[in-house]
């Protein structure tokens, strides 16, 4: 061991520092500046320090803390148990060393082994003393959290009492709460649209909900809780982790359904490669696999460290999340004539591909994020595959870019120099030209796509070089393109282009829905084009009606039916809408109306359906005016139980007393309508 150099004091120090302040950040005001991974490379290298140098190590190093100490808003509690944190492990080598060392403490005793996902979610104790909720508790420091029990009970999933004939004294349960990750982008897009802050992940948001002074708004958020451990118990007796949560769930706790026990390490390899090609499937987001050893017995021979338990170690997955250069903010024109700008940034690879640019979706939200070129940023696929920039890492700013002040929206279209203007009380900005040539590309791909008109051989590039050739200048013109017109062009031989003009001829019988859907109207996607399809019959009816009459059409609402009105109102659109007509494009929907049986109803449907498939069974209750979600809430009307259904749904359903339908009752349903009381 050599003694430590000044400048490895001076290291140790900093480390500290940034450790507590990306801490702060983190936990308290839910507001990272780094991304996972660089802080655990923080924490690690601290770690390395000390080991080299324990002269050092003091007990107050954050090596041997977990989480932030808990902030002044909430009541403090100190834990019963400490709530430890985990030992990574970052490959197979780390696990069988793990398991190894393991194996020399319990002298040769095969440990069965518990595998869970690793939630990102915030970590919580809930205590239920006789069997009620006594206390929900955050980590804090791991041994003082604080109290949120009055908002931990605004959450439907987590129960007041539990299910058990004879619960024991004292059952603390340990877990995370999370926000459901489509309710989160769902959110995201309401705040996007009121001009508030994209939050940056799942786990803010739910950290942000669950830490609000009045309940009230934490009930309005949907957080769920997913419980994984065992904290303090009184009058409980069991002998495996198994079995622990075998029995939450039976006194009404959500417990993972993904969970397995493997008896040997290669099944155990396979859980954690089976879950990393597929991190999204779960309803959160999740950075990893737990590997806990079973059998209570052994996890107390090999006990805890300071830092986490030795029974228990994380699996982590490679960040998706990584550091770059923003080299510039561009705008695209898009089919709408929406002005979107979007960050171009130094190639990098993100969780298997490789990223370049990134939606900022508008100028509120590109000035809300304050990235500016020369920032070093972070960026991310958000979901599966959306490439998403975080935000910049400030603490990385060039003075120039700090003195260069925030990006602002150009005033004129980089494609045609026309004025860019924002409508009064939207965020969007659009090119105030609608013959802009680029939104004439993005249009014309977009009407001739799959779901719209579907017109085969006519794809983007095809767009393009219509487009550059002047042969289409608006969407009618397709119908006007002739073999002669296009013989001519390089790259389109006879067979190619007969294809393309067989396409574009069959295209013409497309029902109403799809013109709708074609038409690149804002706001009108395929849902409601179909709604509002089913309801007028044809373009001329819905061409006379007033907006009123339109948003009184349920799902479609005010403001879409006022986008619709001024689509239609413009004479440009009464011009392009003939001329299809004229060219032969058919004007009305040939959808069988199947009644509006289950208007007013949500419907979720869980597991298989031996006569539909996912989408069938969606559209099914979407055509009879029904919605069709998929999370279980006090809004929804039924619930339509398949076979191998997902056991949070039906559970979820009988806690807040939601009927359910086999198949059976939900053919009836769809014919009847009359949900079961
Ligand atoms: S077991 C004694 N199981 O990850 C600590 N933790 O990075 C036992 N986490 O502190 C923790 N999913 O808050 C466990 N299935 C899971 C988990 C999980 C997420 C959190 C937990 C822990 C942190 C460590």
């Amino acid at each position: 061991m050599v003694a430590a150099d000044e400048q490895t004091r001076l290291r140790v120090e900093s480390l500290r520092d940034q450790i507590a302040e990306h801490r702060h950040r983190y936990y308290t005001l839910s507001a990272p500046e780094v991304t996972d991974a660089e802080f655990d490379a923080l924490v690690r290298e601290l770690r390395e320090l000390e080991a080299a140098h324990p002269e050092l190590d003091t007990p107050d190093s954050p090596t041997h803390t977990v989480g932030a100490p808990p902030s002044a808003a909430f009541a403090p509690v100190v834990h019963r148990q400490p709530m430890l944190s985990l030992d990574n492990a970052f490959a197979d080598d780390d696990l069988r060393r793990w398991a190894e060392r393991n194996a020399r403490i319990l002298e040769g005793a095969a440990p069965c082994y518990t595998c869970e996902l690793k939630v990102d979610g915030v970590a919580i104790s809930l205590s239920y003393r006789d069997g009620r909720l006594e206390r929900a508790v955050t980590r804090g420091d791991g041994r003082v959290g604080e109290d949120v029990t009055a908002n931990v009970r605004t959450i439907a999933g987590i129960p007041d009492r539990l299910r058990l004939a004879d619960p024991p004294a004292l059952l603390e349960a340990r877990g995370e709460i999370y926000y459901p990750v489509a309710a989160f982008e769902a959110m995201n897009e309401a705040r996007e649209r009121a001009g508030e802050a994209r939050f940056a992940n799942p786990r803010n948001a739910a950290s942000g909900a669950l830490r609000q002074k009045d309940p009230r708004i934490t009930a309005s958020r949907p957080l769920a809780v997913v419980c994984h451990g065992m904290g303090a118990v009184e009058g409980l007796a069991v002998a495996r982790h198994g079995e622990f949560l075998a029995l939450l769930g039976q006194a009404g706790l959500p417990v993972a359904e993904q969970t397995r026990t493997f008896g040997d390490l290669d099944e155990v390899s396979a859980y954690v490669a089976y879950w990393g090609e597929r991190r999204h499937d779960a309803d959160y987001e999740i950075d990893g696999v737990v590997v806990k050893i079973d059998e209570l017995a052994q996890q107390r021979v090999l006990g805890a460290t300071s830092h986490g338990p030795r029974w228990a170690i994380a699996f982590k997955y490679p960040p998706e999340e990584q550091q770059t250069v923003l080299t510039d903010i561009f705008v695209n024109v898009g089919r709408t004539g929406k002005v979107t700008p979007f960050a171009s940034f130094e190639p990098v690879r993100v969780s298997g591909s490789t990223l370049q640019l990134a939606t900022l979706h508008n100028e509120d939200q590109a000035r809300l994020k304050d990235v500016r070129p020369g920032d070093t940023i972070i960026v991310r696929k958000a979901g599966d595959v959306i490439p998403e920039v975080v935000g910049p890492v400030l603490s990385l700013r060039p003075p120039q870019v700090e003195a260069a002040g925030p990006w602002r929206m150009p005033t004129t279209c980089p494609f045609c120099g026309s004025p860019i203007e924002r409508l009064p009380g939207e965020s969007a900005s659009f090119c105030s030209n609608v013959d802009c040539p680029n939104r004439l590309l993005e249009s014309l791909a977009h009407f001739a796509g799959r779901g719209a008109m579907d017109i085969e051989g006519l794809g983007y590039e095809t767009a393009r070089i219509l487009r550059d050739r002047g042969l289409v200048s608006n969407l009618a013109d397709v119908y006007r393109l002739t073999a002669d017109d296009l013989l001519p062009l390089e790259g389109f031989a006879r067979k190619k282009v007969d294809l393309l003009l067989a396409g574009i001829e069959a295209s013409k019988q497309q029902p109403l829905e799809r013109l709708l859907i074609a038409l690149n109207i804002r706001m009108i996607g395929g849902t409601v084009a179909r709604v509002i399809a089913r309801h007028f019959g044809t373009m001329a009816a819905l061409q006379a009606a007033p907006a009123e009459q339109i948003a009184a059409i349920a799902g479609v609402g005010p403001i879409r039916a006022q986008a619709l009105r001024r689509f239609l109102d413009n004479p440009s659109t009464g011009s392009l809408l003939a001329d299809l007509a004229a060219r032969g494009v058919r004007m009305d929907t040939e959808t069988v109306t199947v009644g509006d049986a289950l208007a007013g109803h949500t419907v979720v449907v869980t597991g298989n359906l031996a006569g539909f498939t996912r989408d069938e069974a969606k559209q099914a209750i979407t055509d009879r005016g029904g919605k069709s979600t998929s999370t279980v809430s006090a809004k929804t009307s039924v619930l339509v139980v398949g076979s191998d259904p997902g056991a949070q749904k039906v559970a979820k359903a009988a806690e807040l007393g939601v009927p359910t339908v086999d198949e059976a009752g939900f053919a009836q349903l769809l014919e009847t309508g009359i949900v079961p009381g």
